[in-house]
């Protein structure tokens, strides 16, 4: 009897070890849920947090896209209305002329007497033709920009046939002709240009149109001092 009652003693408090053995572990188990909810519940967090801030940034990146395209157009417009002034400015120039030679004309005109006519004529002829006097520089203008960074354009000096000539670059064979300044300033690059081929290509920048003939240096020359 004594020896049944320790033995159920025995399994009795083997049984209550169990038992609390499964409740300690269930508690664990608990708090190991909460906690992977809660990881659960902070990824999901991060994840729609992050999906918001991408959101943002695209919709950012488009209105910077947006704005830089407006920047853009707004530049082309102000590049050709630049264009624009530019021509209508030379326009304008070569319909008025140079300032200096008008003076002349306005005072001689006042002073027109029969008898002093033809001295006067003669004179006002000598001063309107200005192609060798130069007496100031005002101001730099841009008559017009093609070709490439070297080179030069010239008219001919010996004539009054208003051809303009490019020789575009330092060393090529073929020049490009315009009939009148107007084409030069009107022609997009050198759309109105005639294209001169000559014998054997220039050397240089110095070079002369004079009466329908081209003088240019066939090899460059080396300057030493
Ligand atoms: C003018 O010369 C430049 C280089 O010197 C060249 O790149 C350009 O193509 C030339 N333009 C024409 C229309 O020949």
């Amino acid at each position: 009897m004594r020896g049944f009652a320790l033995l159920l003693a025995l399994v009795y408090s083997a049984t209550a070890q169990h038992q609390a053995l499964i409740d300690y572990l269930e508690r664990r188990l608990l708090a190991i849920e909460d906690r992977i909810s809660l990881w659960q519940e902070q990824t999901t967090r991060y994840a729609s947090e992050l999906r918001e801030l991408k959101q943002q940034m695209v919709s950012q990146l488009e209105s910077l896209d947006k704005e830089k395209e407006t920047l853009r157009t707004t530049l082309d417009g102000v590049g050709t209305r630049v264009d624009r002034v530019e021509r209508e400015l030379d326009y304008l120039e070569t319909q008025n002329g140079a300032q200096p030679c008008v003076d002349v004309d306005d005072k001689l005109i006042e002073q027109q007497v029969t008898l002093v006519k033809e001295k006067q004529k003669a004179k006002y002829f000598k001063l309107t033709d200005c192609s060798d006097m130069i007496s100031s520089i005002k101001a730099m203008k841009i008559l017009k920009r093609v070709g490439g960074p070297k080179g030069m354009w010239t008219k001919d000096t010996g004539g009054a046939s208003g051809k303009v000539y490019i020789f575009n670059g330092t060393a090529e064979e073929t020049i490009n002709e315009f009939a009148t300044v107007q084409d030069f300033t009107r022609s997009a690059g050198f759309s109105l240009s005639t294209d001169l081929k000559i014998p054997s290509s220039w050397k240089g920048t110095g070079h002369v149109v004079y009466n329908n003939h081209v003088y240019y240096c066939k090899i460059m020359f080396l300057c030493t001092a």
